[in-house]
């Protein structure tokens, strides 16, 4: 029996694999490699001394998942495989609805064809919008999302949870990730931002090695501490563990459930400068901007549920999550182009 992990060559992807092997599950990858590099799996090879099996397949070619399926029994899913730039998505709408939405009606399409009813879904924080209560537990209702990328996760949400009403063969498991940061210990698997990166973390490490001159902080005038954006980031070790948590809910023939992965804690953008000056000994020079269109002011879970039915909970605190993102960054200055 074998977990097919789509997008598996991704960030919080590759971490994943490094767990379920180290759980002893046979994990095949599938991907397409539009935003990552082979060379994470050969990583993960390195981490785990176990071989990573390899499809390089599009979740659009419903003949190369067919391939997949036929030439292994596989028993559940982990599907990371999707678009995930929000900026992006506002300007390429189209491109971001057909490969997620459509990518996955293909996967669940030829799923259902072999009888393999099992899949865990990523989601996000996002489809929370602008949260009606904090910390957000799983009741709190899903809210606008401020872009395309956002809506094809709340619409997944919904096309998943349809599918498994209207067949009670299939088990869903949604996982809404909150802010995935930090790195495998080793410092070999990590973030690979394309470009400049849109994200806090990644940012700080690339001026912390230099490679840009100062973070911009997108606003001081929120209502929250210190006026900056809080939010729930989460070391990408404790999120991979939280899907080998997930495979046994599967086992389990759950049916449909809901998970918050967070820490339940919450940390402006000036907190997380202040740990990762701290937990490196480097300065993140930075100035106050324009707030960025779109962002909210708080967001932080409550991880109460993942804990009483996963029995999962983060492990990792913010000075391990500055650590490990830095000693990733620090080995890797060029990404996997190194
Ligand atoms: P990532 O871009 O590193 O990984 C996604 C992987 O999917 C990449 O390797 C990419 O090449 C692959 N992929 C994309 N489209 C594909 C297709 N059509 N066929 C095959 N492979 C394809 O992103 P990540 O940060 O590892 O995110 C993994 C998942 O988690 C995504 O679905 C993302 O939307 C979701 N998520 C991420 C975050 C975050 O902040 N990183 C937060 C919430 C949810
Ligand atoms: N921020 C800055 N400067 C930067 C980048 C970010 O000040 O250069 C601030 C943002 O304004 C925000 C905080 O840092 O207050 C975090 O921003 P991120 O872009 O790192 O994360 P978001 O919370 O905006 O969004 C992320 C993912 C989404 C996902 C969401 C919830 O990008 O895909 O978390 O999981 F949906």
């Amino acid at each position: 029996m074998s977990i097919l992990v789509t997008g598996g060559a991704g960030y919080i992807g590759s971490h994943t694999v490094v767990e379920l092997q180290n759980a002893g599950y046979d994990v095949i990858v599938c991907d397409n490699l539009c935003n990552s590099s082979k060379k994470s799996l050969e990583r993960v090879e390195q981490i785990t001394g176990q071989p990573v099996k390899f499809y390089l397949a599009d979740i659009l070619d419903a003949d190369a998942l067919t391939k997949i399926f036929e030439e292994n029994t596989i028993d559940s899913v982990i599907h990371f495989a999707g678009l995930k730039a929000v900026g992006e998505s506002v300007a390429k709408p189209w491109e971001y609805y057909n490969n997620n939405i459509t990518g996955t009606l293909v996967l669940v399409d030829v799923m259902k064809k072999f009888g393999c009813k099992n899949i865990i879904f990523s989601s996000s924080a996002t489809v929370y919008g602008d949260p009606a209560f904090i910390p957000i537990t799983e009741e709190c209702p899903k809210g606008q999302c401020t872009n395309p990328y956002g809506w094809t996760k709340s619409m997944l949400e919904q096309i998943l949870t349809d599918i498994q009403k209207a067949d009670k063969e299939w088990n869903v498991v949604l996982l809404r990730y909150f802010n995935p940061i930090g790195a495998h210990k080793s410092g070999l698997i990590g973030e690979n931002p394309n470009g400049t990166p849109n994200n806090l973390m990644p940012y700080v490490t690339q001026v912390a090695v230099g490679k840009r001159p100062h973070l911009s902080v997108f606003g001081d005038d929120y209502d929250t501490h210190d006026g900056t954006g809080v939010r729930d980031y989460i070391h990408g070790v404790d999120l991979a563990k939280g899907h080998v948590a997930a495979v046994k809910k599967l086992a389990e023939k759950a049916g449909l459930k809901l998970y918050n992965l967070g820490t339940g804690n919450g940390y402006s953008v000036l907190d997380i400068v202040k740990n990762f000056e701290a937990a490196t000994g480097v300065k993140i020079p930075y100035v106050i901007t324009e707030r960025r269109p779109g962002d909210i002011a708080t967001c932080y879970s409550n991880a109460d549920l993942a804990l009483a039915e996963l029995g999962w909970k983060a492990e990792n605190g913010i000075k391990e999550m500055c650590e490990d993102s830095w000693r990733w960054q620090k080995m890797n200055p060029n990404g996997f182009e190194d």
